[in-house]
């Protein structure tokens, strides 16, 4: 809770910082690079410092949680801070990193907005990163002594058991453990972050969702090499794909992510494109080993079906539970060889199936995508607490959410990548 001295100086001030926050993210990550370069080895992701998601999720995570302390001091934005937190823990993150965060962003709203940043201003904003800071200190505490580690004891290594080509540019690992210990479990949705060293000597994290059921002794994890265009290749899931083979060991963290299936019994319905489907796959095989009874529906969307990744396992799976359902939309084509219950030519179009009343729904694709698809469930009634989604990066979007319903409040990030 803001104290009431800090509450109308943050008020005043938060247009201003909302309109500058993404240059002071910027300024911030060089200035806290330049002095800690440390932090690019194996904890930030540098293909999202490249692309400047990683800054904007930051400027829109801060802005959402200042308003929300000024305009619904009742509700803490829970979501926000358990999808960062998890992304956090993920990485090993540690307490002490937060004092050189906080050193260098507080030079940055200084360097930044200048003498307007008078010692009343910079104590009203040192209180707001203090709370969002300590509330996210102690979720990830929480997160940690739940599974029994310490930052520096989430990693493992795990040996490349198999390696599968499922579409042109879906590589599926299927990874074993290399001692005796027990296997942390997953729950069903999350994702491990994966450590690699890259040919430049530099360590590099990124996340992948789990895409089967714990076994106790296995790890599986789809990965589809980005292509970059007219920009550089994605440099992680390359090397995944091109240079990682049966026999090597990976680094990964223990499986963690908000996004998780909801057990309180109701219908599910997943809905995916591309390379999306990853976690509706793990979902979906967890389903499958509980047994489930309950109404399961599938939507995925692809430009074909030679290139939806994990189709087969999918399929199988939909089709052994006793109450599921898949349904194919593909851009180039409206056939299928697999015993789905309705293939679709074109995109998505949520109109033409029929949908479980009082259902979850789970999202996870491009942001657009997912946009388009939460607007039409909404229109149809869909309440938007039964709606959840994972984003293959930073999240944007949430903390647009978020401002966007705290009325006055500071503009956060833009709604797509
Ligand atoms: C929760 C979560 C779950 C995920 N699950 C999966 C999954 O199951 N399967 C999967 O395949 N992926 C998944 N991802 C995405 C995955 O973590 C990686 O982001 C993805 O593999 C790309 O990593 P990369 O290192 O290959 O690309 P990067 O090298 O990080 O590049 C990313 C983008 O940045 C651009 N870029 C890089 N350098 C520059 C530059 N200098 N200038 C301009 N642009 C640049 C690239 O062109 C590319 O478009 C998940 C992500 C999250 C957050
Ligand atoms: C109050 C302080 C902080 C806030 C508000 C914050 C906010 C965020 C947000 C919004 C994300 C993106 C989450 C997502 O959607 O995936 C994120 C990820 C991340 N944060 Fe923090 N964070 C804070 C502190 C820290 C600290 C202290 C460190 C370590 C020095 C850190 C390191 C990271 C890293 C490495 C990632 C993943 C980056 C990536 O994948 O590009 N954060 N944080």
């Amino acid at each position: 809770m803001l104290s009431d001295r800090s509450r109308p100086v943050i008020e005043a001030t938060l247009p201003a910082v909302g309109e500058n926050i993404q240059e002071i993210a910027r300024r911030f990550y060089q200035h806290m690079f330049d002095a800690h370069p440390e932090l690019l080895d194996g904890l930030f992701n540098r293909g999202n410092q490249a692309e400047g998601t990683q800054q904007v999720a930051l400027a829109g995570s801060v802005a959402a949680f200042a308003s929300a302390l000024v305009q619904t001091p009742e509700q803490v934005p829970e979501r926000l801070l358990a999808r960062i937190a998890h992304k956090h823990v993920s990485l090993g993150l540690r307490p002490e990193h937060y004092d050189i965060v906080h050193e260098h962003l507080f030079w940055a709203i200084v360097d930044v907005l200048g003498d307007a940043v008078t010692p009343e201003v910079a104590a009203a904003w040192d209180e707001v990163y203090w709370l969002m800071a300590y509330a996210l200190i102690n979720q990830e505490r929480g997160l940690y002594s739940a599974r029994g580690v310490r930052p520096d004891t989430v990693w493992r290594d795990w040996r490349v058991e198999d390696k599968r080509q499922e579409t042109a540019d879906v590589v599926t690992f299927r990874v074993k453990r290399m001692d005796d210990r027990l296997v942390k479990t997953s729950l069903p949705g999350q994702y491990v972050t994966v450590k690699v060293l890259m040919p430049d000597g530099v360590h590099q994290p990124r996340q992948y969702s789990l895409t089967r059921a714990d076994d106790g002794e296995h790890r599986q994890f789809s990965v589809k090499r980005v292509h970059g265009n007219d920009k550089p290749d994605g440099e992680v899931s390359n090397l995944l794909v091109q240079t990682v083979d049966v026999g090597d060991v990976l680094t990964m963290s223990l499986p963690f992510g908000d996004v998780v299936l909801d057990d309180s019994g109701r219908p599910v319905v997943f809905i995916s494109a591309g390379i999306g489907v990853t976690p509706m796959a793990g979902m979906i095989s967890h389903l499958v080993h509980a047994g489930s009874h309950l109404p399961i529906t599938v939507l995925h969307a692809d430009s074909a079906e030679k290139s939806f990744p994990l189709r087969r396992q999918i399929v199988d799976d939909v089709r052994s539970l006793p109450n599921g359902s898949v349904h194919v939309w593909y851009e180039q084509e409206a056939a299928s060889d697999l015993p789905v219950d309705s293939v679709h030519n074109g995109m998505m179009d949520i109109g033409q199936v029929d949908l479980p009343d009082g259902a979850a729904y789970y999202l996870c694709g491009p942001l657009p995508f997912m946009q388009a698809v939460r607007s039409a469930l909404i229109e149809r009634g869909v309440p938007a607490r039964d709606i959840q989604y994972e984003v293959f990066g930073p999240d944007l979007w949430q903390a647009d959410l978020l401002t966007e319903r705290a009325p006055g409040a500071a503009a956060g990030a833009p709604t797509s990548a």
